[in-house]
């Protein structure tokens, strides 16, 4: 186990990658184990994740960066590339299935059933109907599992590269996300750094704001 400081400075945005290794799939799994237990909001769970391991199905991902040439060769080279993508509604249904688990895992008791629907209706309603924003308070969800996910390759050792730079449009057509309730938010290449590569921090420092410009005392 390592020091989270330690993995943070480690991690960087890996702009070149070695084709030529894979990530084990015990090591993938922690990954996506990761993306399970990440939290949400109400613990609505409307993130969903389209896993390319294959030459095939990467090269399909690959092909929606051609207006971002500079974000190809990531997802070509990588070992795995993850579409990370948000439900674009949740409704009442939606509610139900959340209400049983809740249920199954004993977490809601059925006196209390109804206080938790109003609880989590409050929530839905203040996005879906109040500040019309739902799709995007979904996918600010998905934001943070992200943030898991990259801690947690970071931690096994595993590079990264968050992609928004690819047309997101031509994602969902690709895997079919609209007839499936989905967008995709933004794609994350997955793999090891090429030895090659300049912006590893060991060559070119990471750049950061000093602290005192982002962190205040209350
Ligand atoms: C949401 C998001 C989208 C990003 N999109 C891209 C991208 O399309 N291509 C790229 O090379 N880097 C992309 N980046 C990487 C950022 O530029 C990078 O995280 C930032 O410069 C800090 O550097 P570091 O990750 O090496 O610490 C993205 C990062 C985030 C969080």
């Amino acid at each position: 186990m390592t020091n989270i400081i330690d993995d943070l400075e480690w991690r960087y945005t890996t702009k070149a990658y070695d084709p030529s290794k894979k990530v084990a799939d015990e090591d993938f799994d922690i990954l996506l184990k990761s993306l399970e237990l990440a939290p949400s909001s109400i613990n609505s769970q409307g993130s969903r994740y389209f896993v390319a391991s294959s030459d095939e199905a990467i090269k399909k991902i690959a092909d929606a960066t051609k207006d971002y040439g500079f974000n190809t060769d990531k997802i070509l080279k990588s070992s795995h590339t993850v579409v990370f993508t948000s439900k674009v509604d949740y409704n009442d249904d939606d509610v139900n299935k959340l209400v049983k688990l809740g249920q199954d895992d004993g977490r809601i008791p059925s006196e209390s059933t109804d206080d938790f629907i109003k609880g989590y209706k409050h929530f839905i309603n203040l996005h879906r109907h109040n500040q019309k924003d739902i799709a995007q308070w979904l996918a600010k969800q998905t934001y943070l599992t992200l943030g898991v996910f990259l801690c947690t390759a970071a931690n096994l050792r595993i590079d990264t590269t968050v992609i928004e730079g690819i047309d997101l449009g031509m994602v969902n057509n690709i895997l079919g996300l609209q007839e499936k309730g989905l967008s995709a938010d933004f794609v994350v290449s997955v793999g090891y750094r090429s030895p090659d590569d300049l912006n590893d921090p060991a060559k070119t420092k990471k750049s950061r704001f000093p602290k005192d410009q982002k962190i205040f005392t209350i």
